[in-house]
């Protein structure tokens, strides 16, 4: 994906423009990153970009409450790569299609620069303090982002400003009540699970009966032609996935491990069906492919694991 930076200088005007109506920075905004301990050089670096940009007209780092319209990166740690971060900011359409986020594309065009560097260290530093080792270890900081960036191979990433950015954002660690909320969701996720597959063990003789009644045949070629022919081809003849109506598999091919490999998915590419099946039309998904069985179709796939 080569991003499309055409329209962004005009983006930039439109964001040059909400800088500089709006830059009283709200202290209280960095106060759950400010508590983090372990902030390097080059995130707090960051931090001054995105002060200085006033990123805080439409983001807070403050969880997001119902009476708060900006958007909330509190916890956005962990959540993106840093050639995606990057490249949002240089071309965020590019990279979320549709946003509405002005382009940030001339922070790589400002170098990293001492004075700044300065700065930074004598507001945060107690200690005694080297300008020039810390600018060292300023420079390695950003390089391990650039080659990181770079590496990726989707654009060339300068050292920059835009650099000590990507580093804060990757920084924003999550909040306490941010944390409270992906426990309560993650317990809502793990609770829904639960009942998926407590539905699932439930429904497991009346499944085998459905995927052995050919009534249900042309209901299942139905539901398999939309969600599963895309990996598997129109008749189960094998695309990106294998071939579904050969004597060979990877998983075996007794109607219990087509239902266990179609109901719970497999670490190597077949996606899990029983968040967007319900039992019955597993059931009759697989009586349609047991009624393909041994179908030779002239573009089939080869074939592929163990004969059964
Ligand atoms: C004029 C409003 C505006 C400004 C200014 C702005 N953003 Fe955004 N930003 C958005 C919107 C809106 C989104 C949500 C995506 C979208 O719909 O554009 C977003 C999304 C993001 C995201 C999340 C993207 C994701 O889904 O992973 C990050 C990170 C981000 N902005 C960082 C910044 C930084 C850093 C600055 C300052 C340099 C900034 N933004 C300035 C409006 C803005
Ligand atoms: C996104 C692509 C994709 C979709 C969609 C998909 N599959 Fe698969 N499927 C795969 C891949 C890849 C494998 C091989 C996985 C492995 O080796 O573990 C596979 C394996 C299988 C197997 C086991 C084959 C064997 O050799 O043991 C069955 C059965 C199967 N899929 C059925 C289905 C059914 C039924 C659907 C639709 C409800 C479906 N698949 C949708 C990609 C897909």
């Amino acid at each position: 994906m080569k991003p499309n930076f055409t329209f962004s200088l005009a983006l930039f005007f439109v964001g040059a423009i909400i800088v500089s109506l709006n830059f009283n920075f709200d202290k209280k905004e960095i106060s759950v990153y400010a508590q983090a301990p372990e902030r390097t050089l080059l995130v707090k670096y960051g931090e001054e970009i995105f002060r200085r940009e006033n990123c805080i007209e439409c983001h807070t780092l403050n969880v997001k409450n119902e009476s708060e319209k900006r958007i909330s990166l509190d916890g956005y740690r962990g959540t993106r790569s840093a050639s995606f971060i990057a490249g949002l900011m240089i071309s965020p359409k590019s990279f979320l299609p549709g946003s509405t986020m002005p382009s940030f594309a001339k922070l790589e065009y400002n170098n990293l620069n001492k004075e700044t560097l300065k700065r930074i260290s004598n507001n945060s530093s107690s200690h005694p303090y080297n300008l020039d080792t810390a600018w060292d270890k300023l420079n390695k900081q950003a390089d391990q982002i650039q080659n990181e960036i770079n590496n990726d191979g989707i654009f060339e990433h300068k050292k920059s400003e835009l650099t000590a950015l990507v580093a804060f954002l990757q920084f924003i660690p999550p909040s306490t009540e941010q944390i409270k909320l992906n426990t309560i969701e993650n317990e809502r996720l793990q609770k829904l699970a639960d009942e998926i597959n407590e539905l699932y063990l439930n429904a497991e003789t009346k499944i085998l009966e459905i995927a052995q009644d050919k009534k249900n045949i042309s209901r299942g070629k139905e539901l398999f032609q939309n969600q599963c022919s895309v990996c598997h081809g129109t008749n189960g003849q094998g695309e990106i996935g294998p071939n579904l109506l050969d004597e060979h598999t990877f998983h075996g091919n007794e109607i219990s491990d087509l239902l266990e490999v179609t109901i719970n998915g497999t670490d190597k590419g077949m996606p899990a069906f029983k968040q967007v099946f319900s039992p019955e039309q597993i059931g009759q998904v697989i009586a349609y492919l047991i009624s393909e069985r041994g179908n030779e179709y002239p573009n089939a796939k080869a074939p592929q694991g163990k004969k059964q």
